[in-house]
């Protein structure tokens, strides 16, 4: 769980997109937070305190005026004791008295008179036309420039049955952003390069060989990157995971399409961490008809040739915005200690990431070990996204003292 002991204030305004924080607000209490529901009166025309109230397990406050607070001072005392407040929906109206410092309501008064350190996120949801209007603009640009975060919106389908941006983020999106705002910023300003999942070199149109990488790893060593602020770009093999929320993902296949394609990508990144399983053979000259089975039962012979080893290239490789500090992974079966600190060394990386166990592949947890120049160490046992964000955090203390690296 990953909001344990969080408090955070949810409100509420005017839009179809309530039913949304429905759905947010079971998300938020599923991952260990206590949820206060505040709702403005428009808000609840799209959905009642009755619902709020089973969901959260609290009685919703709505009324500045709410004879149940003894010392009517709910504006005050909700947000003493929060770590977030999230705004979703959020209306174009509700933006504009963010921008104005309005309290003409419980909700506006709570934003205003919030401690300065309790970090307030807010949800956009309206039609195009009102998302794209110039004071919506105008007024969005002024929460930006006050540091309150601003999640979304989307484009696609809206509920009015126009096409366009403003569509309120999913439940999901907005529980990964919300629990990345607690994640510190020690990537901000960063761009991060990764390689996630197996590769997949072809025998013919419908066969090939792969490995049983799931990917699980490097998709989490990519949602700790964004979370700790980087700008980040996953190139993955073929997986069944979502993309990380606010991470950008280029789908190849083979490992020389994911070479070519970290070789495109390379420039300009600051960190480059392969953490894919690549296949370190391809069959030479796979046919372009499916092979067939031959009456006299003799099976087919297959040719290989040597992979570009990607993370080598890129390790070997200046770019103009300087060396990226590449990192690699190794699965080794044993002689870990050994073969880890040689392979960093082959590889040319100032460090490589060791999987301890036979096969961490597909599993939620892993146990790892970190080899650098000053020798080895290990990262107990942790759920995969936990090792991610230490290893995003060793990484972001190893960068600005890495000897070939050099600011653009
Ligand atoms: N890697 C890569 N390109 C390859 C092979 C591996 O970028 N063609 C990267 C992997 O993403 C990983 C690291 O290199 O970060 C280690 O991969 P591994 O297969 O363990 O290393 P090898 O050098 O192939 O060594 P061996 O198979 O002999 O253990």
């Amino acid at each position: 769980m990953e909001l344990t002991g969080k408090k955070i204030v949810l409100g509420l305004t005017g839009g179809v997109a309530c039913y949304k924080a429905a759905e947010l607000c079971r998300a938020l209490t599923k991952e260990g937070a206590s949820v206060q529901v505040v709702m403005t009166d428009a808000a609840e025309h799209f959905i009642t305190p009755v619902t709020m109230q089973a969901l959260s397990g609290k009685q919703v406050y709505s009324s500045q005026w709410d004879p149940r607070v003894a010392n009517n001072m709910a504006h005050i005392d909700v947000t003493r004791q929060a770590d977030a407040v999230i705004i979703a929906p959020c209306s174009a109206d509700f933006i504009r008295k963010l921008a104005h410092g309005a309290c003409d309501d419980l909700l506006s008064t709570m934003c205003v008179a919030r401690p300065r350190h309790v970090p307030l996120l807010v949800a956009p949801a309206m039609n195009v036309e009102m998302w794209t209007n110039p004071a919506t603009q105008r007024n969005v640009a002024q929460l930006r420039e006050d540091g309150i975060a601003i999640l979304g919106p989307a484009a696609g389908d809206q509920a009015c049955g126009e096409v366009g941006m403003g569509r309120m983020l999913e439940a999901e999106q907005l529980l990964a952003e919300l629990i990345a705002s607690f994640q510190p910023k020690v990537m901000a300003g960063k761009r991060v390069l990764i390689t996630a999942g197996p590769t997949f070199e072809a025998i013919d149109p419908v066969r090939g060989i792969t490995n049983l990488s799931s990917g699980k790893m490097g998709y989490a060593v990519a949602r700790a990157a964004h979370e700790a602020g980087a700008e980040v770009m996953l190139i993955s093999g073929p997986t069944a995971l979502p993309t990380p929320f606010g991470v950008t993902r280029v789908n190849v296949k083979s490992a020389q399409e994911m070479h070519d394609a970290v070789m495109a990508a390379l420039d300009g990144q600051h960190v480059f961490i392969a953490v894919a399983a690549v296949a370190d053979w391809r069959v030479v000259n796979p046919s372009a008809q499916k092979v067939k089975k031959t009456g006299d039962g003799s099976v087919p012979q297959l040719q290989f040739e040597q992979n570009p080893d990607i993370l080598a290239s890129a390790a070997s490789r200046t770019t103009l915005a300087g060396h990226p500090y590449c990192v690699g992974f190794a699965a080794e079966s044993e002689n870990l200690i050994e073969y880890g600190a040689a392979k960093r060394e082959r590889k040319g990386i100032p460090l490589l990431v060791g999987n301890i166990g036979h096969n961490t592949f597909g599993q939620d947890d892993n146990t790892i070990i970190l080899f650098d120049e000053n020798g080895h160490t290990i990262l107990p046992r942790a759920s995969k996204l936990t090792l991610a964000r230490q290893l995003i955090s060793e990484i972001s203390k190893r960068i600005d003292q890495h000897s070939l690296f050099r600011r653009p």
